[in-house]
């Protein structure tokens, strides 16, 4: 009989039950007596170089190679037991839009995503679907990589977690966690949810014992398994907290970690004895490594180039440790708990910063594959444009908290924020320069703007713009760049240029000028916005005159006033956004049913360039 020692842990109900001595290897045992569960490592390297390992976390290779000129992003990486939906695009779309930020100030990024595709959960949906998981994964994965270039989402590493390099690099990282005295063997009895990948507490459980994210049952589980000795690093993590209060965003999430780590660190199971389709434990080929304790690690094995010598040491010298991981809220105890835990483990140096987003909601719940409430983000691209879906999401979801989503109020932002505030600006103004000035800026903006308030006003919501970004507020520094667009509005009906001209002489030539300076207040709108919306605001950029090439070349300096020469020809009028109509209950359905054809002939397509 298997002594049982019981001890409350989150997540999981969970009791560890000491396995006959004939289970474990009887160092393992001695150890695991002696130590009250904190059970024998497994390592078969000396306990000097333990050790030495031990305190790996405080040498030069831990501070890692980014500099302040290079900006490491990652995603979390998307399950890949169904397609992506509105709520997975959604932490996408607000890593796009920071990389881009980052790279118009001059960062050299590393955007990394792509797609978490071991696990119960994956064989279990490859199963439900006739395929085998290798099959699946690839196609699942592949509709990841079709929505994010639908979305015009320009990462910079796509890794999946059956990439080979990968697996190498999980091994090498066991291995140094094994090295550093941290894993040890012993039974394990919790309530497990599949969804979550995750043993969990019976108190966070809803009523009839259902997990609260998927409201799904948890099942009761009792497996032999290796466990990663969290517990051994309750000081470290307090102190990780206290030196870096920039490490959890927002704030409040803060407290939230802090409030898991004071209530006494636990450790976790980091194998399963059940699951086939996974990485096998070394040297236990009956077990494989926990999804999660291998899919952190694809944030280490995307930074390998193809071809490149696969191992863990090689990647953390390009790039490691990652600026910002962005996540949803409800991954936050992996990202912000055992991930750093795990690193320190391995002796290598912890992220700067994990931030939590909000879900996105309908009905106020969670919108997820498991409860099949989502909102599917190629019906929504199809219809409306990469740059109204992505604008809508940033603008309208304080970056952080929760937000429901409603066809109509999507509808009514972008019409109001893109086609009116600032495509009908646009055209209203280069209508007028072409009927009054045959198209060509008769001043440049830095002449046109002498003693103008409105450049004012642009030069200070850019500044404010630029800082929201820094600070993850994208709402924000979307507001701020909205704001111009409303001064220049009120710019031009104050001003009315268009009866200006017709009085001829200085009011014409004033006139004239209030054109310019209106066109450079958008020219830097296009540049604020273009991290947002990609493609409208290349298209402000190409209509001002300027051509593609110059648009890709753009950083944020050229938020700066009087970028518009005297003598630029710009181009015909010509909306730069649609605006959409609010449709009828069956209209809306003839349109989602039309995209969905049209996107499922797209994809049938490409199986055949594929094939
Ligand atoms: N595979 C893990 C992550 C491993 S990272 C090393 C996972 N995958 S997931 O596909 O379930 O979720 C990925 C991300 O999508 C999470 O950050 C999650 O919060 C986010 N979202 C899933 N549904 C969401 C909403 N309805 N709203 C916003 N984000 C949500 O967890």
């Amino acid at each position: 009989m298997a002594a049982r020692a019981l001890f409350s842990a989150p997540p999981g109900l969970y009791s560890i039950s000491i396995p006959p001595l004939s289970s474990l290897t009887s160092r393992a045992h001695r150890v695991l007596l002696s130590h009250h569960l904190h059970v024998g490592p497994l390592s078969s390297s000396s306990s000097s170089s333990r050790r030495r390992c031990h305190y790996r976390a405080c040498t030069d290779e831990s501070k890692g190679p980014t500099s302040s000129d290079s900006f490491v992003l990652t995603t979390p990486l998307y399950y890949v037991n169904a397609p992506p939906h509105m709520g997975s695009a959604y932490t996408t779309i607000a890593a796009d839009a920071i990389a881009r930020f980052q790279r118009l100030l001059g960062k050299k990024v590393i955007f990394i995503t792509g797609t978490d595709e071991h696990g119960e959960k994956i064989a279990s949906a490859a199963e439900a679907n006739n395929r085998s998981p290798r099959e699946h994964c690839d196609i699942i994965a592949q509709s990841y990589r079709s929505l994010w270039s639908d979305l015009q989402i320009e990462y910079d590493k796509f890794i999946r977690t059956t990439d080979q390099k990968h697996e190498k690099v999980v091994k090498d990282f066991y291995a140094r966690v094994l090295d550093s005295g941290d894993i040890y063997r012993a039974d394990y009895e919790g309530l497990y949810c599949v969804n979550c990948e995750e043993y969990k507490d019976e108190k966070e459980l809803t009523e009839n014992k259902c997990c609260p994210v998927h409201l799904k049952p948890c099942s009761l589980r009792k497996e032999d398994n290796y466990f990663f000795a969290l517990s051994k690093y309750q000081s470290k993590m307090e102190e990780l907290l206290t030196n870096n209060p920039e490490f959890v965003k927002p704030s409040f999430r803060l407290n939230e970690v802090q409030s898991w780590i004071k209530s006494g660190l636990r450790d976790f199971s980091i194998s399963r004895a059940s699951v086939e389709w996974g990485i096998p434990v070394p040297n236990d080929t009956k077990q494989t490594i926990y999804v999660w304790f291998d899919a952190l690690l694809g944030y280490i094995s995307a930074l390998l180039e193809n071809g490149e010598n696969p191992d863990i040491q090689t990647a953390v010298s390009s790039g490691w440790p990652a600026s910002l991981h962005l996540i949803g809220k409800d991954i936050l105890r992996f990202h912000a708990v055992y991930w750093p835990a795990m690193l320190m483990s391995a002796g290598l140096g912890v992220p700067k910063m994990v931030f939590g987003h909000g879900f996105l909601t309908k009905d106020g719940m969670k919108m997820g594959k498991s409860l099949g409430n989502t909102l599917e983000p190629t019906d929504l691209v199809n219809r409306f444009g990469a740059d109204s879906v992505r604008y809508f999401f940033l603008r309208e979801v304080e970056f952080g908290n929760d937000g429901d989503y409603s066809e109509e109020r999507f509808i009514n932002i972008v019409n109001a924020h893109l086609a009116n505030t600032i495509g009908n600006l646009l055209n209203r103004t280069l209508g007028l320069l072409k009927k009054n000035c045959e198209s060509t800026l008769p001043f440049s903006s830095t002449e046109a703007a002498e003693g103008i308030g409105l450049k004012n006003t642009v030069e200070k919501s850019v500044e404010m713009a630029r800082h929201h970004y820094e600070n993850l507020a994208l709402s924000s520094a979307c507001e701020l760049v909205l704001d111009i667009g409303n001064a220049g509005n009120l710019y031009i009906d104050e001003r009315a240029p268009w009866s200006c001209f017709k009085k001829g002489g200085e009011t014409a030539e004033m006139a004239a000028k209030d054109l310019v300076v209106i066109l450079e207040a958008l020219r830097i709108m296009a540049v604020a916005l273009s991290p947002v919306a990609p493609s409208l605001c290349a298209r402000i950029y190409t209509q001002l005159g300027f051509t593609e090439d110059q648009f890709k070349s753009i950083t944020w300096a050229d938020t700066k006033w009087g970028m518009l020469p005297a003598g630029q020809k710009t181009m015909d009028p010509k909306p730069v956004f649609a605006r959409f109509e609010i449709k009828s209950e069956e209209e809306l359905q003839e349109a989602v049913s039309k995209a969905v054809k049209s996107s499922k002939k797209a994809s049938r397509t490409q199986g055949m360039v594929g094939a």
